[in-house]
Order: C-alpha cells, then structure tokens, then sequence
C-alpha cells in the first residue's frame, strides 16, 4: 500500500461558534463555505477576540491551522497562547467574504488544556473566523499529506487492489496497462526503450516511486480517453531529449506525462525532468487534475494545458518548484477553472505562467524569481493574481495583475496557503520525490 508515514496525522478541529470557543461577536452563517455551523464575527473594535481551549496530549510544538475569511483589506491581531503574546499574525484580505483560507502557524503549548486568542491590534477588529485546527506532535511535521486535495480530491487510484512492485518496463508495463486496479511501486531505475515510449496507463492505478529510487529514464506514460483515478506520486520520469536532432522539441513528442480527456488524475512529489517535448501536457478536457509538490525542472515547452476548444477542465497545481525552464510554466488554455498557489517560478526564461483562451484562472501566493513574463493574461482569460512576490523578472507581455473575478477556489474545496515568502525554501525540502513516500 501506498506508505503514509509522511503524512501528517489529523488535526483536532475546534469550531469557533462552539464552546469552548468563545467569540465576542456573533456567530453568522451569511458567508457561504464555512464548516460547522457557522463562523465567528468578532465585533470590529480593538478588545474584540475569538478565544479556544484546545488540548495537547503532551508539551511541545503544536501546528495550527485558523481559518478565515476577510474581505479585502488586511487586519492584523496578535495570538496569545496561555495568556502570552507568542507572535503578530497579518490576515491578508481573501478578497471576498466568501473566501476562506487556511493560515498555518506553530506555537508552544503545554500538556492539557491551553487557550489559544486571537486579540486584533487595531479597531478594524478581526476577520471572520471558522474553526481552529490543532495538531500537537505526532509524526515528523511536513506539508503535504498523504491523499489528493484540489479538484484530483477523492482520487484513489489502485486502492483496493493488489500492491505489486516492479524494476522492468515489462513488469511495469503489464501492470500500469491491466485492467483491475494495482498499486504498482516502482523500485529502482526502469531505462524505457525504444526512446520516447509512452506507457499506457490504464484507470485505477497508483505508480509510485519507492523512497527516491523510482526512475523512469527515456520514456513516460500517456493516459487516453475514457481513462480514470489515476495516481503518479513520488517518481523521477526523465531524459527523453534529442538536443541534436530536434533542438526546438518539434519533431519527437517524448512527454513525461501525456494526458488525453482522462478523468480525476493527481500527480504529486515527482521530478520531471529533459524530456524533448512537454513534461506535463494535460489535452483534450482532461479534467479534474491536481499537480502538486513536484519539481519540474530544465525543460523547455514545461507544461501545458488546452488543446481543445470546450472549457471544462478543472485544475489545480500547487507547491510545485519550476526549475530552469523555458516556456510553459504552465500555459492554461480553455480551462473551466484553473487554480495555482503556492508555487515557485524560479530562473524561467521565457514566459512564466501563461493564461489565454477562455480560461479563468486563480493565482496565488506564488513566488517569482528570474521570470521573464512571470504571469500573464490573453485571449478571453480571466485572472485574479494575489499574494505574489515578483523579484528579478521583466515583463516583455505586459502587466496585468487581474482581469475579470475568475472564481472563488474555496467554493470547491479547502486548501492551505502558506506565506509566499516561505515557498521557496519550502519547495527545496518538500517538492519532488521523498524518501518517506511510496515504502
Ligand atoms: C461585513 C461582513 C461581515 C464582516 C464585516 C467586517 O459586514 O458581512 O461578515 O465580519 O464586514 O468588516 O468585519
Ligand atoms: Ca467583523
């Protein structure tokens, strides 16, 4: 089975309009998407406050995870654990009420029970306020967890099915191509011949590399019409590239991962890498797709999105490191939904995230460093960008921070965003794959 250890245990989760929370305020439901039955409206005034006892099996470090909503302006409150002042925290503005987002924070407690407050440090008081996540030691804290979120969420591959484990294209090849679902680890470097062979991956599978040892050298995997629940976690797929015969990547279409009008796909924590066309090209309505924690790295057309004309496709790409690249990082054509956080454009030399056609698109907190057009919009696309740090990067197409509203991600599902300021040194750890997955 596919190894949890790197995942982080669940969190205890308090609800901010339950006791023992206490809100000064009022408990609303007006803003939709909150959990529980309803949120914390703490009056705006200085004293205002949205106070938890939380319990912690033992001292030490606990993770916490506040959710909440504010509109579009920043508040800022100070959290008191046990009565101290343990640091400053700033609630960007999610833009829209009906925005909830997940700020992660570590603080010291004690075993039993210990009140953790927000107090706001300006009358503008706080925001909205959802629930407090509390997560108190456990297993080595990293994170990602162990299941697909994003539109990919409720994606299981081959769970249920046989675990088996492979070292040769023949081996790897009868088991991603059968038709009962397999968990199929791959446990050490498989050279794929003749070059540029795409493996056809069959629904209900789960491919994951064993620690760091799953290599796929010279060929990849293509996922065909009709085919569904899809997992490629935890694998380094690379070296298709024919620097000599086809500089330009135009004759030869050697992907890492091809996918044609396939269905709830997640690709997590792999390293793709050199191949001579793209390394991720999601075609055709392929839909629910989440990319997550990958490094994608020193390749030149990196990842695309589109090749069709319908706007169905609802994808999600996070926390990936975009190493070394040229173009495509992505380009996102005709997408219904397209949401991209948390991740890190980094040395990109000519274009960064590209959306065009009639896509709508959500970018955020997502780290810009030596990007030539870090992010910019064409076509009918809509795009609502915030949260970026940009540093080193010229602009040849013009800069356009917003078009349109795009859409609201956490109408769909709830995700975690980190301080952009963090991505970077958090991708160098996390992204690619891990010695901790796919034992
Ligand atoms: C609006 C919004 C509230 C929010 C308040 C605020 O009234 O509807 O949910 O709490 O603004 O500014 O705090
Ligand atoms: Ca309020």
């Amino acid at each position: 089975m596919l190894s949890q250890s790197a995942a982080q245990a669940a969190p205890t989760r308090y609800e901010a309009e339950n006791s023992p929370a206490v809100c000064s305020g009022t408990t609303d439901t007006n803003w939709t998407g909150y959990s529980g039955s309803g949120f914390c409206n703490a009056d705006n005034a200085a004293g205002a406050y949205a106070q938890f006892t939380v319990n912690a099996s033992a001292a030490g470090t606990a993770t916490l995870g506040i959710r909440f909503a504010n509109g579009t302006t920043t508040r800022a409150a100070d959290l008191v654990v046990n009565g101290s002042t343990v640091q400053g925290v700033s609630f960007e503005g999610t833009g829209a009420w009906s925005t909830w987002v997940t700020r992660t924070l570590t603080v010291p407690v004690n075993a039993g029970g210990n009140t953790v407050r927000l107090n706001p440090t300006t009358a503008a008081g706080l925001p909205n306020i959802d629930y407090l996540d509390v997560e108190v030691g456990g297993a080595p804290s990293v994170p990602y967890s162990g299941v697909p979120d994003g539109f990919a969420q409720g994606t299981t591959g081959g769970a249920g099915g046989q675990t088996v484990t492979v070292t040769t294209q023949a081996d790897l090849n009868r088991y991603v191509t059968a038709s009962e679902p397999y968990v199929i680890r791959v446990a050490g470097t498989i050279n794929i011949s003749p070059k540029g062979t795409e493996l056809r991956v069959a629904s209900n599978k789960t491919i994951v590399g064993v620690g760091t040892s799953g290599h796929i050298v010279g060929g990849g995997f293509i996922l065909r019409t009709g085919v569904s629940n899809v997992i490629i976690r935890n694998l380094t797929i690379r070296d298709t590239r024919m620097p000599d015969d086809d500089p330009g990547d135009d004759s030869y279409d050697y992907d890492a991962i091809q996918m044609d009008t396939a269905n709830r796909i997640w690709i997590d924590h792999n390293r793709l890498t050199r191949m001579n066309d793209g390394l991720i090209d999601s075609r055709k309505d392929n839909n629910n797709l989440t990319v997550s924690w990958n490094h994608i790295t020193d390749n030149n057309k990196t990842f695309g999105v589109g090749w069709t004309e319908n706007t169905t496709a609802r994808i999600t790409i996070h926390h990936n490191w975009f190493q070394d690249n040229t173009t495509r990082n992505p380009v996102v054509d005709n997408a219904a939904y397209a949401h991209l956080y948390n991740n890190h454009l980094d040395d990109i030399s000519a274009s960064g995230t590209h959306v065009t056609g009639s896509t709508k698109a959500v970018i955020e907190n997502t780290y810009y460093d030596g990007v030539r057009d870090p992010y910019y919009v064409s076509g009918n696309a809509e795009l609502v960008q915030r949260g970026e740090i940009v540093r080193n990067s010229s602009w040849a197409s013009g800069r356009v921070k917003s078009r349109g509203s795009a859409f609201n991600p956490s109408s769909f599902y709830s995700y975690t965003l980190h301080p952009t300021a963090d991505v970077p040194a958090m991708l160098r750890q996390h992204a690619g794959p891990q010695s901790g997955i796919g034992g």
